[in-house]
Order: structure tokens, then C-alpha cells, then sequence
């Protein structure tokens, strides 16, 4: 039995890449923030992972233990990426991210050592339901609707990357399930508890990193120009509230019969992950 999950290893090469490789420089900086997050919350999910796979039974689990191991080789690839980006930012002049990092890696390090291996899953299933909400978004190109003309390498790498969470989407739900699944009045609600508390938290440390990010790009504005970008980045924030398609896919995430494996395939999804195998 081999994993349908498949390994691959694009060549992104971020050096010559603009900081604001797009015209919206308010929403190209909140994608930039988010780099922060599978930098380091990737490896913690391959460290849980680990944990939750010396539990499972080799032969009954093979199927989703074979799954787990190339997850966490496809997670690996992802960190890797997006810290090489990050590096690019750093390098670029935005080295004040360096401590944003080193006080997120540092929560993920305590998380391990002081919470549960279930609350460690449920919130893991948390970012990974996440993921999916924004999946179709990026696979589809919609988001670049919104960047203007774009040097899309950065843009390529959010697709490459989200396209392959959806070819993994179920396997942490199933580990979780597999785990602690039952009593299902349980199971249920401390999977919503898992996916708020991943939002929260990941979340805050991206608008933090957004707000580092675009005080440097504004520090030379003067008074007129600063508050037209803090209207941009107001007009930034409402339309991603006011995504539709991404709100009922959060709904459908808080739902007991939630289930990613039935989450309908982004249309590009083929066309994207073709250009990696
Ligand atoms: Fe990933
Ligand atoms: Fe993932």
C-alpha cells in the first residue's frame, strides 16, 4: 500500500523577488505577515504528529500512518519555503521580524511541553481546517483580483502550498478522530475549541507582524499619506471579512458532521500541483 499523497520540491528562489511584489502594498503586507505561520507553526504540526503516531497500532493504522509520513514530509517542504521568504523580508530590511518569530516559535515550544497531545491535535485540526478555508481562494487565483499586477512568485508559492493542503486536508482530522474521537459529545466541541483557539492565536501574531511590517513602509509618509494607507488597510481588512465563499466555509467547519474530505475540489487544483510533479 503506497500513500495517493505525493511529495514534491518546487525551486522557488525568493532573492530578486520585490518586498511589494504587488500594487496593494497594504494587502501584499498582510500576505507577507502571514509567512510568519507555516514557518513555525509547519514543524510544531510535524512534532505533534510524531507524538500521536507512536500511538497508532502499525497494522490497523497503516493506511493513515503511510498518509502521516508524507504529510509531514509536504509540511516540511512548506516551512522550509516560507522561512526562505521570510528571510528575504528580514534581509530586505524588515529585521525587527526576527523577534515577532522567536516569540511565536518560543509559545509553540512551551505548547509542547505543557499542553495535552489532544488539545496539541485539536488545535493542529484547527489550522488545518483554517487552511482549507482559504484554499479555493488562492488555488483559484481569486486573491489576485484584489493584488493588482503582481510579480507572482510569492502568489505561486500560496498556491503550490494550499493546493497541497487540500490534497492532505483529512489526515489530521482522521488522526484526531482516530485518537480522540469518542465520546463524539466531546470530540466535537473540543474541535471547535482547538480551531478558535488556532485562529486566536495565530492570528494575533499575524496582525502583529502585519503592524511591524507596515510601520516600516509607512514611516516615511507624511500625515495626509498615512491616513490614506491606514484607509487602505481598513478597505483591506472588510473585504476579507466580507468573503462569502470563505465565511461559509468557516460555518461548515463548526459543523458536528464536519468532514474536509468532502470539501469540493478547488477548479485549478490539477493545474496547479501539475506544474510540481
Ligand atoms: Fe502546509
Ligand atoms: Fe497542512
Amino acid at each position: 500500500m503506497t500513500s495517493a499523497l505525493k511529495v514534491r520540491t518546487p525551486n522557488f528562489d525568493f532573492r530578486e523577488v520585490p518586498v511589494h511584489w504587488a500594487t496593494n502594498i497594504e494587502l501584499v503586507q498582510m500576505i507577507n505577515a502571514t509567512n510568519l505561520v507555516p514557518a513555525y507553526i509547519e514543524p510544531f504540526l510535524i512534532k505533534v504528529t510524531r507524538r500521536a503516531k507512536a500511538l497508532l497500532d502499525p497494522h490497523a493504522d497503516a493506511e493513515l500512518i503511510e498518509d502521516l509520513d508524507v504529510f509531514n514530509k509536504q509540511e516540511a517542504q512548506h516551512f522550509k519555503v516560507h522561512a526562505a521568504f521570510n528571510r528575504r523580508m528580514r534581509e530586505a530590511g524588515y529585521d525587527g521580524m526576527a523577534e515577532i518569530e522567536a516569540a511565536f516559535e518560543a509559545e509553540y515550544d512551551q505548547m509542547l511541553t505543557q499542553r495535552s497531545l489532544r488539545f496539541l491535535l485539536a488545535y493542529c485540526e484547527g489550522f488545518e481546517a483554517a487552511g482549507g478555508v482559504a484554499t479555493e481562494s488562492w488555488v483559484n487565483g481569486d486573491f489576485d483580483r484584489h493584488l493588482g499586477p503582481t510579480a507572482s512568485e510569492p502568489g505561486e508559492m500560496w498556491r503550490w502550498h494550499l493546493a497541497e493542503e487540500y490534497e492532505h486536508r483529512t489526515v489530521i482530522h482522521r488522526l484526531y478522530h482516530r485518537l480522540y474521537g469518542q465520546p463524539k459529545v466531546i470530540a466535537w466541541p473540543y474541535r471547535l475549541y482547538g480551531f478558535f483557539f488556532s485562529l486566536r492565536h495565530f492570528g494575533g501574531h499575524v496582525d502583529r507582524m502585519t503592524r511591524y511590517l507596515l510601520s516600516v513602509d509607512h514611516a516615511s509618509l507624511d500625515a495626509p499619506a498615512r491616513a490614506e494607507a491606514a484607509a487602505r488597510m481598513k478597505a483591506v481588512r472588510r473585504q476579507m471579512r466580507l468573503s462569502m465563499q470563505m465565511t461559509r466555509k468557516a460555518l461548515n467547519v463548526l459543523s458536528p458532521g464536519y468532514d474536509p474530505a468532502r470539501l469540493p475540489k478547488p477548479r485549478d487544483y490539477e493545474a496547479v500541483l501539475a506544474r510540481y510533479s
